[in-house]
């Protein structure tokens, strides 16, 4: 398995299997599937409501705790100092484990509408500082964001002591967020893609079939090379086992740089809707 040094020192495998809505159907036996097939990095989050299926499939593999990477997100609805503390022990609670690999702030804000929406600002410093406390005392390895934008991580970096390892962001082709990667980049965060395969609804778009023709595969394993070679963690989901097996193959395809660019510059596609800050975004999305 390919892995990535990220900015503490500490490896991270490049491929990890995406846990949401792995609860539709029987989410232990997905996430168990996901491990026979050789994932070792997993992705949770509180509010996906499976840390537990996770945990479970975890400890009943057979596979020492020490070979896997998990990360679990801090509901976005629980930000500050006290709640970050007391979410991450629910967390590690429903893993059955007593550390985490990755802990993120799920979004720098609260759900849209709240009475703490405005109030962003200081509570993700608050929340950074349980995160930064909780990482010295060893209880997580490596802690970052997801969904943060360049002025959300301005916020962050005001007071932080520690850089964020890693920001994850949705990411596939027709979605590429080229202004928070560079930003990413600079600052030395690694940047993970969720929904590299823009969670199956660009699978039908004509220009990835025709590229994806041209290589002999598949368009989900076109998009997953493609956001390999952005440098970017993918963390694709499946609940089949040969979609499993073939999202973990890195074979010997390169797309060509000629060709990465028109994916790179494809129009906007895919796009799931979700902003982190909703009213910057067109009613009804
Ligand atoms: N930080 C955040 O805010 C955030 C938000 C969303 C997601 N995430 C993370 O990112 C992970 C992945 O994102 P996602 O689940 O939204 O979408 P995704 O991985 O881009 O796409 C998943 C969809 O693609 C299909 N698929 C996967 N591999 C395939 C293959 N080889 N051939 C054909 N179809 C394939 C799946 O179908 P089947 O299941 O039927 O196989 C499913 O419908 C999540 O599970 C979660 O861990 C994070």
């Amino acid at each position: 398995m390919i892995s990535k040094k990220l900015n503490n020192g500490i490896s991270i495998p490049c491929i990890g299997f995406g846990t949401y809505k792995t609860t539709v159907d029987d989410g232990y036996r997905i996430i168990l599937d996901a491990i026979n097939t050789g994932y070792r990095h997993l992705d949770t989050a509180a509010i996906y409501n499976n840390e537990e299926e996770v945990g479970r499939a975890v400890r009943e593999s057979g596979v020492a705790r020490e070979e896997f990477f998990i990360t679990s997100k801090l509901n976005r609805n629980r930000l500050g100092y006290e709640n970050t503390k007391k979410e991450f022990e629910e967390s590690l609670k429903k893993l059955q484990t007593d550390y985490l690999d990755l802990y993120l702030i799920h979004w720098p804000r609260s759900d849209y509408g709240r009475d703490d929406y405005d109030n962003w600002k200081e509570l993700d410093r608050e929340t950074w500082r349980a995160m930064e406390e909780l990482q010295r005392e060893g209880r997580v390895r490596s802690i970052g964001v997801s969904n943060f934008l360049p002025h959300h991580l301005d916020n962050l970096l005001e007071t932080a002591e520690t850089v964020p390892a890693i920001n994850q962001l949705e990411l596939h082709p027709g979605y590429m967020q080229e202004e928070a990667v560079a930003y990413c980049r600079e600052k030395g965060i690694a940047v993970e893609a969720w929904s590299p395969i823009g969670r199956a609804r660009i699978i039908k778009d004509p220009l990835l079939i025709r590229l994806a023709g041209k290589y002999g595969i598949s368009v989900p394993h076109l998009c997953l090379i493609f956001g390999l070679q952005n440098d970017f963690i993918i963390l694709p989901k499946s609940t089949h086992i040969e979609s499993m097996k073939e999202n973990l193959v890195y074979d010997d395809i390169r797309i060509s740089d000629e060709d990465m660019e028109t994916i790179r510059s494809m129009p906007e596609a895919g796009w799931s809707g979700e902003h982190p800050d909703r009213e910057t975004v067109k009613p009804g999305l």
